[in-house]
């Protein structure tokens, strides 16, 4: 990464403000935290700067409020666990500008912890409004972007503070931008691409820049019923993107030109409903029936696939190849993970849910490397940078 980090700056006794991702999944009844792994990867840097004895400013938006201070939302929640898993107290401020702020920061010691409150109940976050971003900055002395999953986003407390502060990356987004920028630039041969999830839009940027990088290209989940119609299949009642079947063929096309091997279901699970369980048919891809909706992909397309994965030096994987929330459409997305997690091969895990199902499979650890970027892994690997990453100064070489 031609970035510079929070090793290249001096921040002891320093006020430095630092941009997290504590965007955690709350259960909506308790408004408990559900996975703190956004929290847990941002400790490398968080102890860094205890340790060096900086000021801590952390911010963070949760949810979507708005631009409206929302209850549920607020990060009290967020400030408890970061103060249980250190061992040491974290403020939260009642706002994230504003005198009262200021003051609360005015009284941090060398290594205190102040979390700032959502910055999306400030519209002005989302807009990218140049006074707020001014207004935030002006709390710190440094600024550390340690938000992947929001550096997609070019909002006031991702771009806009880098004009007015010295800007630097945190540990977490070093090792980010370092695993799937080798999957963009020094890839292992063979190289797999396993995707999957409910839409081709979410993908096509990313399908687009690694469709002449890898050499097979498979396809599960919703968006094969997109591809299978641009193939003139009948998919029944699957969701298609009408909008995506000539995005899907042209897809198909350049995978055959650039000599890749794009693999679609051979067989697929079909069921009526696709949010519960019910009575399911596993049939050919040949053979889907009008009233029927595609919910996992078959056991053949399974073997097919495990098949392929087998030979992969390198495997990217974005994307459940089922229903995953439904049980009983959950085998194709399972079996895909436990073959991953055997492999003797670099496998990266980036994208929507596909985090979360490695760690509700308990799985994570036997991956090389599982992204916590959610949607900006997937902007990135279809650009090969993001606005918050393209905001930091640059190493000097
Ligand atoms: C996420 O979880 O996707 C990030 O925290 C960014 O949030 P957003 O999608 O609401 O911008
Ligand atoms: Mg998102």
């Amino acid at each position: 990464m031609n970035k510079m980090t929070v090793r290249d700056i001096e921040v002891s006794g320093k006020r430095v403000l630092a941009r997290v991702d504590f965007n955690v999944p709350l259960d909506e009844k308790t408004r408990e935290i559900i996975d703190d792994s956004r929290i847990q990867a941002t400790l490398p840097t968080i102890k860094y700067l205890i340790e060096r004895g900086a000021r801590i400013i952390l911010m963070s938006h949760l949810g979507r409020p708005k631009g409206k201070a929302v209850d549920d939302l607020r990060l009290g929640v967020v400030a408890r666990r970061l103060s249980q898993i250190l061992g040491q107290s974290v403020g939260i401020a009642m706002d994230c500008i504003g005198p009262e702020v200021e003051k609360s920061i005015a009284s941090l010691k060398n290594g205190d912890i102040l979390l700032l409150e959502n910055l999306r109940f400030h519209s002005d976050e989302e807009n990218g409004d140049d006074s707020f971003a001014r207004a935030l900055a002006g709390l710190g002395d440094i600024f550390v972007n340690d938000a992947i999953g929001t550096s997609h986003r070019a909002h006031a407390s991702i771009v806009g503070v880098t004009r007015y502060l010295p800007a630097v990356a945190g540990f977490l987004m070093e090792k980010e931008i370092r695993n799937l920028g080798n999957i963009l630039e020094t890839p292992a041969h063979p190289f797999a691409a396993l995707l999957g999830g409910a839409k081709i839009s979410d993908k096509v940027s990313m399908l687009e820049n690694i469709i002449g990088k890898v050499d097979v290209v498979l396809i599960g989940g919703g968006m094969a019923a997109t591809f299978l119609k641009a193939k003139s299949y009948e998919v029944g009642l699957s969701l298609i993107e009408a909008g995506r079947l000539d995005t899907a063929a042209g897809l198909m096309e350049e995978a055959t030109g650039n000599g890749v091997r794009l693999l679609l279901p051979v067989d697929v699970v079909v069921a009526e409903e696709s949010g519960v369980e019910g009575k399911i048919d596993i049939l050919p891809v040949e053979k889907i029936p009008r009233d029927k909706k595609i919910v996992d992909i078959g056991p053949q397309t399974i073997a097919n696939f495990s098949e392929e994965l087998r030979k992969c030096k390198t495997v990217l994987w974005s994307g459940p190849v089922g229903i995953f929330e439904v049980p009983q459409f959950a085998r194709g997305t399972q079996e895909m993970a436990k073959l991953l997690a055997s492999l003797d091969a670099a496998t990266i895990l980036g994208g929507g849910s596909t985090a979360e199902i490695a760690v509700e499979m308990g799985l994570s650890d036997k991956m090389t490397f599982v992204s916590t970027g959610g949607g900006a892994s997937l902007e990135f690997l279809g650009s090969g940078t993001l606005p918050g990453v393209s905001a930091l100064m640059d190493r000097k070489s």
